[in-house]
């Protein structure tokens, strides 16, 4: 027997939304419906990239079972989704509408309606089409005006009936991650490229709320991930270290969306690599926003990497018990976190939490799934998003990631986020406890 949340519903204000996240390449099987090819396709064929050669072709084939999953979710009571949108799946080559792509999703949020669950959509969670990666991809200054332009063709089928939407989730993983550590695709490893995805990834962003706003469609947000940064020891280096991680993770994307400025201690060593007239950008990118979502899942420790190259540093695993995927548990970095982006970037714009969730080795016993890990770490990070509301952050609501165990990028489907099981040979769904004590725990009086 699993011990529950120890919040209910009535401890936030009565307008909190509670609800879960996905994203299109994750769950939704790309090989249906005439989806064109991505990086994130050819990624995984590459040998080295991705745990055992997996991909997206069918992942939870939620583009079949998408009226199970609303139904999931519509049961436990949650009150918004956030899904994304296929830039592939609606435009195959990254600029030709493919009208099957644009019905499903259409299907998908008159799904969302009919059953009491508002539509959070994402624009962007990573999937770039093929021909547009052939084209240079983020590299490419041309990306973010094809960008806006699938952004404005989605958004004229599904704006009347979105509540919310954001243009690209997580920056630093387009730019950053797959293009500078080359984790995810397109796997590059050169810091000119990573420079300009940095840059492009965030035109792309002003661009697509300005095309979207010239159609009237409001709500508009971008949603960013933020980690907790701290050094390692008590040296220079490491702090040097720290405060360059936090500069290119925390400050870069929210500085000049809200700023109009990058910050110092990452322009160090990304300011030649810049493409040119980089700084009269700011006025698209800092195009007002509604609101900006933040995932939120660890803190990371850094150190000197003694190698004297920007960015000189390295992680260094700390003392705090870790979920599957190795990140450290640390529900106060989360809480600081929010206040200090409110007060520094985002003032008395509504923040939701877009993501905030745990990996863990899950498996079905006797019909049922016992995470109780996962209930401690949401139950701990609930409590810190409340304790930053207290302090004054204009929090509106909080998305669990995930609804489902998923893709999850480099890992496959080795790596469980989902609060509901999926064998992935049978497609089952099977709740976790955590799914079913959050339920409890958002009943309605
Ligand atoms: C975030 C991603 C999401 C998922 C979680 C675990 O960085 O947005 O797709 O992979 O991490």
């Amino acid at each position: 027997m699993s011990a529950g949340f120890s919040f209910t519903r009535g401890d936030f204000p009565d307008d909190f939304l509670f609800g879960v996240a996905t994203s299109s390449y994750q769950i939704e099987g790309h090989a249906y419906g005439g989806a064109g090819s991505t990086h994130w396709d050819t990624f995984a064929a590459t040998p080295g990239n991705v745990y055992q050669f997996h991909n997206g072709d069918r992942a939870c084939d939620h583009y079949h079972r998408w009226p199970e999953d609303l139904d999931l979710m519509a049961g436990a009571g949650f009150d918004a989704y956030r899904f994304s949108t296929s830039w592939a799946r609606v435009m195959p080559d990254g600029k030709t509408l493919n009208p099957e792509g644009l019905d499903f999703y259409d299907r998908l949020v008159d799904g969302m309606l009919e059953r009491g669950i508002r539509p959070f959509a994402t624009l962007y969670h990573w999937e770039l089409p093929s021909a547009l990666a052939d084209i240079g991809g983020w590299r490419n200054r041309e990306i973010p005006e094809r960008f806006a332009e699938f952004s404005r063709a989605t958004m004229a089928r599904l704006g009347d009936r979105v509540q919310a939407t954001a243009t690209i989730n997580e920056p630093w993983c387009v730019a950053w991650l797959s293009h500078f550590i080359g984790q995810h695709a397109p796997g590059m490893r050169d810091i000119r490229a990573a420079a300009r995805a940095m840059h492009h990834v965030l035109l792309a962003h002003g661009l697509a709320v300005q095309a979207l706003r010239a159609e009237g469609i409001g709500q508009l947000g971008i949603v960013t991930n933020l980690d907790h940064a701290a050094p390692a020891d008590d040296s220079e280096g490491a702090a040097r270290a720290s405060a360059t991680y936090d500069a290119i993770f925390n400050q870069w994307f929210l500085g000049a969306a809200f700023k109009k400025e990058y910050p110092a201690d990452a322009l160090i060593g990304l300011e030649p690599y810049l493409p040119d007239g980089w700084a009269q950008d700011f006025d698209t990118i800092a195009s007002p926003v509604d609101w900006v979502g933040i995932n939120y899942y660890t803190r990371k420790l850094l150190a000197d990497d003694g190698t004297g190259m920007f960015p000189a540093l390295v992680h260094v695993p700390g003392d705090l018990p870790t979920t599957d995927k190795g990140w450290e548990i640390y529900p106060e970095g989360f809480e600081e976190l929010l206040v200090r982006i409110q007060r520094d970037y985002t003032g008395e714009v509504p923040i939701y939490i877009t993501e905030n969730g745990m990996a863990n080795p899950d498996i079905v016993v006797d019909g049922a799934v016992n995470d109780q890990v996962r209930i401690d770490y949401l139950d701990q990070h609930f409590h810190a998003a409340k304790r930053a509301m207290e302090a004054g952050v204009p929090l509106k609501g909080y998305f669990v990631w995930s609804l489902l165990d998923n893709y999850e990028w480099s890992y496959g489907y080795d790596m469980r986020f989902g609060m509901v099981h999926v064998d992935f040979d049978t497609l089952v769904r099977t709740p976790k406890a955590s799914f079913l004590a959050l339920k409890e725990a958002i009943r309605r009086a």
